[in-house]
C-alpha cells in the first residue's frame, strides 16, 4: 500500500531532473511511446529511478518518463505502462497516475492499443473512448478498493462523467480538420494477458462494447478519483475473432504492428489538442 508521501517523494525526484512544470500528462501504450520523440527541450527519466515506479515487462513498452514541450504545452509522457497481468497490484499499476497529480498536471491524455469489437473498425483506426466497461473492476479487481485517503479523493466517487465532454469534442474536431479516421465508442477493459475467446467477443459486443483491451480503465479510475481531467483514445491493432471458424489468431506482433500506422495519426489529434486545449 503506497501513501501519499510515496507520490509525493516520486514527484521531487521527477522535478529534480528538469525545471520544466508539466500541466498535461501522457500515457503512450503498446508500440505508442515513439510519439514523445518529437518533444522539444526533452528530459527523459527512466522508470528505475524514480522510487516506486513500476517498470513495465512487455516489449513495445519502453520505460520513460519523457518532459518536454510539445505543441504549445509543458507534457510529461509514459512511454510505456505497467499492466495488471503482468503481476503488478493495482495501486503499482496506477501509481504513476498519481504522482501525475502531485506534480502539478490536471488533466491525463491515456493512450492504449485495443482490438476492434464493432465491425465497422479497421485496424489503423483510433477510437476516442466516450465510455467504458471495466469488467474486473466491477468484481472487486480495481485500485480504488481498500481504505481510502481522503487527501487523494472521495470513497465513493461518481463515474458518469469521466471523459470528459470538451476534450472528446476538440478531438473529434481536430481528427475531422485532418480526415483521420477517429470514431467514438465504449472501451471494454479486461485483465488479460491471453487475447479473447470469439464467445467472450460477441458477449463483450452484445454488451455494448466496441473495443477491447487490458489497460487504461484502472487508471482512469484513479485519475477521476484524483480529480483529473480525462481523455483516453484506443488504437485499433487488429479485428478480433469472433467464430471458431477461422484459422486466425490474434498477437502481440500484429498489435505492435499496427502502432507504426496508428503514431502519426495520433500525434495529429494530440498536437491539434494540444495546441488549443479546452480549458
Ligand atoms: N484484445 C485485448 N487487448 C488487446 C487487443 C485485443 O484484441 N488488441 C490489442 N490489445
Amino acid at each position: 500500500m503506497y501513501k501519499r508521501e510515496d507520490y509525493q517523494r516520486a514527484a521531487k525526484v521527477i522535478q529534480s531532473h528538469t525545471s520544466l512544470r508539466p500541466a498535461i500528462g501522457l500515457v503512450l501504450g503498446s508500440g505508442l511511446g515513439k510519439l514523445a520523440e518529437g518533444f522539444s527541450e526533452r528530459v527523459v527519466v527512466p522508470y528505475e529511478g524514480i522510487p516506486g515506479w513500476p517498470v513495465s515487462t512487455v516489449e513495445g513498452h519502453r520505460g520513460n518518463l519523457v518532459i518536454g514541450e510539445f505543441a504549445g504545452q509543458i507534457v510529461a509522457a509514459q512511454q510505456g505502462r505497467a499492466h495488471y497481468y503482468e503481476g503488478y497490484t493495482m495501486g503499482e499499476v496506477t501509481f504513476p497516475i498519481r504522482v501525475m497529480k502531485e506534480l502539478g498536471i490536471h488533466s491525463v491524455l491515456l493512450t492504449n492499443a485495443a482490438g476492434g469489437v464493432n465491425r465497422r473498425f479497421q485496424v489503423g483506426d483510433l477510437m476516442l473512448l466516450e465510455d467504458h466497461i471495466n469488467l474486473p473492476g466491477m468484481t472487486g479487481a480495481n485500485p480504488l478498493m481498500g481504505r481510502n485517503d481522503e487527501a487523494l479523493g472521495l470513497r465513493f466517487p461518481g463515474m458518469s462523467q469521466t471523459y470528459d465532454r470538451r476534450l472528446w469534442q476538440r478531438a473529434l474536431q481536430v481528427a475531422q480538420e485532418h480526415d483521420i479516421p477517429l470514431h467514438s465508442g465504449v472501451y471494454f477493459g479486461l485483465s488479460g494477458p491471453f487475447f479473447e475467446t470469439p464467445a467472450e467477443i460477441r458477449m463483450i459486443r452484445a454488451l455494448g462494447g466496441d473495443a477491447v483491451g487490458m489497460s487504461t480503465v484502472n487508471e482512469v479510475l484513479v485519475a477521476r478519483h484524483a480529480g483529473l481531467r480525462v481523455m483516453a483514445c484506443s488504437g485499433i491493432t487488429n479485428r478480433t475473432i469472433d467464430t471458431v471458424d477461422t484459422e486466425l489468431e490474434t498477437n502481440h506482433e500484429e498489435v505492435l504492428e499496427a502502432g507504426e500506422v496508428i503514431v502519426p495519426r495520433l500525434t495529429t489529434i494530440l498536437k491539434g489538442l494540444l495546441s488549443n486545449f479546452p480549458v
